[in-house]
């Protein structure tokens, strides 16, 4: 019986897992960053103190367990922002210490990779080893070859931006309020993708970029807003479908190429961006059309929470790999 807690950027998140399957899992968000088109990191390790001790508790709660059943605390040791992770990380080990039992770190990124093995349903059906993950939050886009659950690879990551980052920022160049993602999400379903072009990036095939996506966006709107003053306004659902066509085909031409590349029966999508339709669809087509396995998570899965920690917390206990009270979070961290 493992209580996993997650705070690396803006979501405060404790879950409860006892022998892999998930008994609670609570994701408190934080509403103060919408107006200031991204996460401000101050503001989020202040959200975090206010947050965990009720998010622990309502996860003990849902769970109808008590702290002295539990049998180790796992945390998200990095990456992220180094305020969050030090509130999740410090209270994880002083209760570890508090209840003598074991602490296990876990590594976000690999945590939201194997989102994929929590089975709600006892029949649910699993990715088979190795296979290929397009991980894209926030902070990180990688393609991730897994060769079992704790052994992973990156084999393409980007060189500038994040997927969810390009999106976030395109919307805060719109005037949409942070996380804009789902908001350019739920307007391009009305939209003409093809509208608009921009130039998809020319980098390596084990490489991808937005931040040329992000400026050829910047300039495209400014030129139309100086025309028209209601240019955003007028073509709002058109330009978010466009954008979003943008980032997704970019995504999408690395993914086949890595499918090329490594010999796998499944891909998977994981983060926060994995809840985007578009790229939904677009994964399934490619799997269909290349006769691989696909796998998306659910929704509640592809965004930051604690389940996904706990599970990764119950792989690494079943192997003794514990962590030490002199460990520390780390901003940057790769598997
Ligand atoms: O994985 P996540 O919750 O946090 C990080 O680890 O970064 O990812 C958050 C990112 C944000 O950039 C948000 O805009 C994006 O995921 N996102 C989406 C959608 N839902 C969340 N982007 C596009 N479409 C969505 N439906
Ligand atoms: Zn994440």
């Amino acid at each position: 019986m493992i209580l996993a807690i997650e705070s690396s950027c803006d979501d405060t998140a404790a879950a409860v897992i006892q022998n892999g399957k998930i008994l609670a899992n609570v994701v408190a968000n934080q509403k103060i960053h919408e107006n200031y088109g991204g996460v401000v990191p101050e503001l989020a390790s202040r959200a975090h103190q206010q947050h965990i001790v009720p998010v622990v508790k309502a996860a003990l709660q849902q769970a109808g367990i008590n702290k002295e059943e539990l049998s180790a605390i796992a945390f998200t040791v990095g990456p992220g922002l180094m305020g969050s992770l030090l509130v999740g990380s410090s209270f994880a080990k002083s209760f570890a210490l508090g209840l003598d039992i074991p602490l296990i770190s876990v590594n976000h990124m690999q945590a939201h990779i194997l989102a994929h093995f929590i089975k709600d349903e006892p029949d649910q059906k699993v990715p088979r080893f190795p296979f290929l993950c397009l991980t894209v939050s926030g902070g990180h886009t990688q393609i991730v070859l897994v060769k079992d659950h704790l052994e992973m690879k990156v084999v393409a990551t980007t060189l500038d931006d994040a997927a969810g980052e390009a999106f976030d920022k395109a919307g805060k160049i719109m005037g949409l309020t942070y996380p804009a993602g789902p908001q350019i999400d739920t307007l391009a379903k009305k939209g003409d993708a093809l509208r608009f072009k921009f130039a998809l990036p020319n980098v390596a095939d084990n490489a991808l970029s937005f931040s040329g996506i992000k400026t050829s966006f910047l300039y495209f709107l400014k030129a139309e807003v100086q025309k028209d003053p209601n240019f955003v306004e007028k073509n709002l659902s058109d330009v978010c479908a466009s954008i979003q066509h943008t980032i997704v085909m970019h995504l999408m031409v690395k993914l086949r190429k890595a499918l090329g590349k490594y010999q796998v029966q499944d891909v998977a999508i994981s983060g926060g961006v994995s809840a985007n339709s578009a790229l939904r669809n677009k994964v399934s087509m490619l799997g269909n059309e290349m006769s691989k396995g696909v796998f998306i998570p659910k929704l509640e899965y592809c965004t930051d929470n604690a389940a996904m920690i706990a599970l990764t917390a119950h792989f690494k206990f079943l192997k003794k790999d514990f962590a030490d009270q002199s460990i520390h979070p780390r901003a940057r961290l790769s598997f």
